[in-house]
């Protein structure tokens, strides 16, 4: 008998800083298999939550001058109020700073432990702390780690090591038993290839610095945090406290993962589960990244888009369909505006959005007639649903949008506008009931709208059954154009070739700010001067504007718990490593402007010198701690 339960996880994220649309991803397409399993009267349960611990939240504490407790519990909040906003309905946001998280890692660790799985050491070799992760001379790509292309650490350290070359036999005839627990194929292959060649013991526990679980064996180390990490798949269920409920949705049904953490997800969690007696996840399916100019988004590579200007002007559901519409869920996807604004505008606005409002309108003028339909839904049904299963995403919003098209030239050859014919009106309505339900998972307040209007509910019985006959009123307007001058948002920069429209965009966007710098140049009073907050900043990272010869976009620490994105017009005078380490005077409280498509929070002060109008930046004549106030 298959269980009725369903059980998804996300990765849990590190609360760095507030989530991007790289994080929310996962989230979403998590949401959309709950939904859809709810939908079909599963006992659902989808887990998410944040990994507080570890060297990188540590260092982002010091770094904003707070505690990590206190700097974790700032930015959590950010990303429970973002998956709100989202519509997306977890069942369980687990922190790894939860009491009964840590009391499940400090078990586990203390059964491998009494097993002889865990063994002291010493530990020498390479650490990235962007990944958490460990590694090898061979890993790295021109000698810097593969995923964040910055320098490794080399770290020496006393350190406990799990014993995971004691499982490779046994991961890999796991994996060949199971062929459907790595997806997708090509990432299963990966994953085996590199098990074949060995597996090292790994080293999970750390000294040198303290924001951990602390072994319950050796209370001078915390558990390295992947290792505590991983375990939040069986506590966020109840392990410990909870037997029942764990034993009702373990093993999970579905991991999903971004393909940069399958090795952790694929290989060292089960082979953590097979040392602790505990059986193996069903499945774990590793996603492709969301990429800009083919550079996936995120926070380190300083191109996240921001998920709050995103799904405020252009909808979330919008944004939902989008990001599922374009790209298989496996694979890269390019996160591109254009691509964005064209299909809203014509899957959304147009195909179903006047399908609803037109189709709304007619039944209002000449009601619905039941009779046999012409709109065969079944076979469109049944694809959909295969693909969703399958986590083929794309290839089912194709299947529903095909038949969206199906129902739009049926009504065109009808024209039931001319012939008043109420049932032409009402095959479209039921033929419309099903596409919404089928889209509900991926835009679930667009379906609760249409099946408001055309009163049908939306369940699994409710597509078997036929539409009943209500009175209608005409839907207000589901998705309104995006033209593109409205468009005022810290969009990923342009396409080269789409200068002409950058300027357009640019010249809209700074349309107020030109006006108030037409202002008269005579002086002003104190109270204007106390306006401008004036800030030390220091260059982190320069990088050549993708648009623009004259300009830099700079990335600026200002003692805020995020650097800024600034964009400043030095590349004529200066070298990007002149300026990487220096500290500058910055105007903080500017209105972000975009110059020639990037988002700039924020304006370096330069002098023009008088005999060669060279541009000089003004630099405090000491060091000085960055967000020192200028007054
Ligand atoms: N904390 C670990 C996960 C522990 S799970 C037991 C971690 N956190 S993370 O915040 O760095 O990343 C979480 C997930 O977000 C990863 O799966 C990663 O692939 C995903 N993404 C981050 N940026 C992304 C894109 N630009 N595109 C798609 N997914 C991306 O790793």
């Amino acid at each position: 008998m298959t269980k009725n339960t369903y059980y998804v996880t996300t990765p849990i994220y590190y609360p760095t800083a507030k989530p991007h649309l790289g994080s929310a991803y996962t989230t979403i397409a998590a949401d959309i298999l709950a939904r859809w399993n709810r939908l079909a009267d599963k006992d659902v349960f989808f887990l998410t939550g944040t990994d507080d611990h570890g060297k990188k939240l540590q260092e982002a504490a010091e770094k904003a001058g707070l505690k990590p407790e206190t700097f974790v519990d700032h930015i959590v909040p950010q990303f429970q109020e973002a998956w709100k906003k989202l519509n997306l309905h977890y069942d369980r946001f687990i922190r790894t700073t939860d009491s009964d998280h840590e009391q499940v890692v400090q078990t586990i660790l203390s059964e491998m432990h009494k097993k002889g799985d865990i063994y002291e050491g010493y530990y020498e070799g390479l650490y990235c702390t962007a990944c958490e992760a460990y590694y090898t001379e061979k890993d790295l790509t021109e000698g810097n780690c593969p995923i964040h292309k910055k320098p490794v650490e080399k770290i020496k350290e006393e350190s406990y090591f799990f014993k995971l070359s004691k499982y490779q036999k046994k991961l890999l005839a796991h994996y060949k038993k199971n062929p459907d627990f790595i997806s997708p194929e090509g990432r299963r292959q990966e994953v085996i290839n590199r098990v074949k060649e060995g597996l090292q013991d790994l080293s999970i526990s750390r000294t040198t610095f303290s924001w951990g679980v602390p072994l319950p064996f050796d209370k001078g180390h915390v558990a390295w945090v992947w290792f505590d990490a991983l375990l939040n798949y069986i506590s966020g269920i109840g392990y410990l406290e909870k037997q029942e409920m764990f034993n009702k949705f373990w093993p999970a049904d579905v991991h999903l993962i971004g393909k940069d953490i399958l090795w952790f997800h694929a290989v060292i969690w089960p082979a953590i589960l097979m040392s602790a007696g505990i059986k193996l996840p069903k499945k774990i399916f590793a996603h492709g990244w969301l990429t800009i100019k083919g550079d996936k988004i995120g926070k380190s590579a300083g191109n996240a888009v921001d998920l709050d200007t995103l799904s405020a002007k252009i909808g979330v559901d919008s944004l939902r369909y989008v990001l599922f519409r374009e790209t298989p869920f496996g694979q890269d996807g390019e996160f591109s505006q254009d691509v964005f604004i064209e299909r809203h505008n014509n899957e959304l606005a147009n195909k179903l959005g006047n399908l609803v409002s037109r189709l709304s309108n007619l039944a209002e003028k000449y009601g619905m007639q039941k009779t046999k339909t012409e709109l065969e839904s079944r076979s469109m049904i049944n694809k959909a649903s295969k693909h969703i299963d399958g986590l083929e995403f794309d290839r089912a919003l194709n299947e529903i949008f095909g038949f969206v098209d199906r129902i739009n030239h049926f009504l065109q050859e009808k024209k039931p506008w001319e012939t008043g014919d109420a049932k032409v009106i009402y095959q479209a309505a039921n033929a419309l009931k099903d596409v919404t339900i089928l889209l509900y998972p991926f835009m679930p307040d667009t379906a609760e709208k249409i099946a408001k209007t055309f009163h049908f509910e939306i369940s699994k019985e409710s597509l078997n059954k036929d539409l009943g006959i209500n009175k209608i009123k005409k839907a207000h307007i589901l998705f309104k154009k995006i033209e593109i001058t409205q468009n005022k948002m810290a969009f990923p920069p342009f396409k080269k070739q789409d200068e002409k429209k950058i300027e357009k965009v640019d010249s809209k966007l700074n349309e107020n700010v030109g006006k108030s710098e037409e202002k008269s140049r005579s002086t002003i009073n104190f109270d204007d001067f106390a306006k401008l907050d004036l800030r030390v900043g220091k260059i982190t990272d320069v990088k050549e504007h993708p648009q623009a010869d004259k300009l830099f976009v700079l990335t600026v620490n200002m003692g805020e718990a995020r650097p800024r994105t600034i964009v400043a017009g030095l590349r004529n005078r200066y070298k990007k490593e002149e300026l990487v380490g220096k500290k500058a005077v910055f105007v903080a409280n500017l209105a972000p402007r975009m110059l020639k498509g990037v988002e700039s929070n924020g304006m370096i002060l330069a002098a023009a010198a008088e005999d060669d109008g060279q541009v000089i930046i003004l630099s405090p004549e000491r060091d000085i701690k960055e967000g020192s106030k200028i007054r």
